[in-house]
Order: C-alpha cells, then sequence, then structure tokens
C-alpha cells in the first residue's frame, strides 16, 4: 500500500510538471481526485488493510492527499497568473485613442433653430427664453384670451392644474418682455411648447419661435420686408412670401404667411399640393389691447409679432416625411444630417 501512494504521488508530480495550463492542472485533479479518480481509488482499497494498519495507511493517504491538492493548486494558480497577464496585454483598450468612437452631431431642429436665429441677430433681435411651464395669465389672458374664448380650441392645451399649464405656444413671452421692458423691442423667442394633438404633422412636444418688435410707425410693410429676408436666407434667394388675412386674437389685423413651394418654386407639385404655395406661419400687428395689458402706450407704439413651428420649416427644407421622426432619435435617421 505504501509503494502505491508513493508511486501514484510520483506519477501525479511527473504529470503536474508536464502541464501547461490551467485547464491541463483541472483536468488531472479530475484524473487523480475526482470521485472515481486514481488517488481517491486508495481510500476505497482502504477496506483490504488489516484492521490494525489501517489507522497509520489511511493518515498516510490523507497526508498525500494533501501534499497532491497542494501541488495542484500551486501549479494552478502559476498558470493563472500568467494568463490573466497575457489577457490584459491582449485586450488592452488604449483610452486616448478616439479613433473608431462614433461622435454625434447636431439635431436637424437644433439646426435650423441655430440658422434661423443667426438670421434674425443679424436683424437686430435678441435671443429670449422663458418657461415650458406657464400660468393661464400668461399663456391666455395676456394675449387677450380670456377663459370660454373659442381661441382656447385653437390649442390643445395639457393643464397641470386650473392655472398651471405646458405653455401651448411661445407667444407668452411676448408679455413677460414688455411688462418688463421698455420699446423699443426686438425679440426672438425659440423653444419647445405642448399641444394634445399627435399625428404625421403634429407632435404632442414641438419647437416654436416667437417674434416680437415694438417700436414707433411699425406697419405690416415692415413684417413682410422682414419675414422676405427670413424666407430667402433660411430656403433660398428667390423665395418669394405672401399675405393672407387670417384671425389671432393677439394681432389685428392678423395674416397667414406664404412661402413659395420650396420644392417646385411655385410651379405646383405634391408638397404645395398644386398650389406652389406653402402655409408656413402666422403674424400680425400686435393687438393694441395686449400692448395695453403690458403697460405700452399703444397711442405711440406699435408692433409686428409672429410665430413658426421649427419642426416644420426642418421638414420642408430636409424634405422629413413625417413630424414624428425627429422625436424617436433613431441614430440612422440622425446620422443623415451630419
Ligand atoms: N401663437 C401662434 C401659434 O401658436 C403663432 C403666432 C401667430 C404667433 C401669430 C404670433 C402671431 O405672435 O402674431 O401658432
Amino acid at each position: 500500500m505504501l509503494n502505491k501512494i508513493n508511486e501514484l504521488l510520483n506519477k501525479v508530480k511527473e504529470c503536474v510538471e508536464k502541464a501547461s495550463s490551467s485547464t491541463d492542472v483541472n483536468d488531472l485533479r479530475v484524473r487523480f481526485l475526482g470521485k472515481s479518480g486514481e488517488y481517491t481509488g486508495l481510500l476505497r482499497g482502504l477496506k483490504d488493510v488489516p484492521p490494525a494498519e489501517r489507522g497509520t495507511i489511511g493518515k498516510l493517504i490523507n497526508d498525500g492527499k494533501i501534499r497532491l491538492e497542494n501541488m495542484l493548486a500551486e501549479k494552478e494558480a502559476a498558470f493563472r497568473a500568467k494568463e490573466e497577464e497575457r489577457k490584459l496585454k491582449a485586450e488592452k483598450i488604449d483610452v486616448t485613442l478616439s479613433k473608431g468612437y462614433k461622435i454625434g452631431s447636431t439635431h436637424p431642429i437644433t439646426k435650423v433653430k441655430n440658422e434661423i436665429l443667426d438670421t434674425f441677430i443679424g436683424l437686430g433681435f435678441a435671443v429670449k427664453e422663458g418657461p415650458e411651464i406657464e400660468t393661464d395669465y400668461y399663456n391666455f389672458q395676456t394675449l387677450g384670451i380670456p377663459a370660454d374664448h373659442p381661441a382656447r380650441d385653437m390649442q390643445d392645451t395639457f393643464y397641470i392644474s386650473e392655472n398651471i399649464l405646458l405653455r401651448t405656444h411661445t407667444s407668452p413671452m411676448q408679455s413677460r418682455t414688455m411688462l418688463s421692458q421698455k420699446p423699443p423691442i426686438r425679440i426672438v423667442v425659440p423653444g419647445k411648447v405642448y399641444r394634445a394633438d399627435d399625428d404625421a404633422t403634429h407632435s404632442p412636444i414641438f419647437n416654436l419661435i416667437e417674434g416680437l418688435c415694438v417700436e414707433e410707425g411699425i406697419s405690416l410693410a415692415h413684417l413682410k420686408n422682414m419675414l422676405e429676408i427670413f424666407a430667402k436666407s433660411t430656403f433660398n434667394q428667390d423665395t418669394k412670401v405672401r399675405f393672407r388675412p387670417s384671425y389671432f386674437p393677439f394681432t389685428e389685423p392678423s395674416v397667414e404667411v406664404d412661402i413659395s413651394c420650396s420644392m417646385c418654386g411655385g410651379k405646383g407639385c405634391r408638397l404645395c399640393k398644386g398650389t406652389g404655395w406653402i402655409e408656413i406661419l402666422g403674424a400680425g400687428i400686435v393687438n393694441p389691447v395686449v400692448l395695453e395689458n403690458c403697460g405700452i402706450d399703444s397711442k405711440k407704439y406699435s408692433g409686428f409679432a409672429f410665430g413658426f413651428g421649427i419642426d416644420r420649416i426642418a421638414m420642408l427644407k430636409y424634405g422629413i416625411p413625417d413630424i414624428r421622426l425627429m422625436y424617436e432619435n433613431d441614430v440612422n435617421f440622425l446620422k443623415q444630417y451630419k
């Protein structure tokens, strides 16, 4: 029995020396110390040893088993350390290397917004921003839309409480500005607005730019000239602008503004439904009631105001068929506008 133990221990030693990986070592563990392993078999043979020697022999087998386990563990640890080092070297990442990383780009709405703002800045307008959560007072009342006014139906409002709402337009910044600043006033107000509307051309959240100019002697002619400059710089130099009579509570008179079709140039096509014109914004001469609501002398001053959707301009400019595409933020869609 003693011989057998020593023989096996030597055999294991030899095998361990030949092992070339931690997997090999593990295979040896199974082969010798597993449930039906060669060394484990010695313990089973103990029953054939005369009872008087059993204790001594059993102890020798166990001691041998511990030596064997240590031998395997030591070898395995050495392999693991080496393997780990190799892996670390092979999978090294140079965090200072930017090659292969995807770089984002400006969203089409932001791009169009910045271009438009640049045009208005060039015309002497200041850019202002305001709160997206508004009061009924600024969103409606100061703009000449009292409670129960039918014009409230023009804008399906998300109410937070009876008097607090998500702004339905950026027009409340007209009154906020006029209440805190004396004319001359020239501002453009870009920002997100909210309406309970959801289809291919309406999103419950979209972006508007509001414009306001209050000075002495302002007329529709100033408005038209300025919108022409805006349309030409946003689309192209041949773009024409026309006014149609309309109604907004905060302007009198009010106009709906069309531009010559950006796709066919006015000849008539699918985009302009054969008319040659595309409606892009609402505008007008600021209603004297709004000026007075904001403490501005309507006998001395007059102004024009306008409002349009940035999303709609982006859709026309880039030929985007569905407004929702711009809010889904699918990378494949966005990367076309790099
Ligand atoms: N507030 C309007 C809207 O929500 C846009 C607008 C129309 C703004 C006419 C104006 C204006 O200032 O005069 O669509």
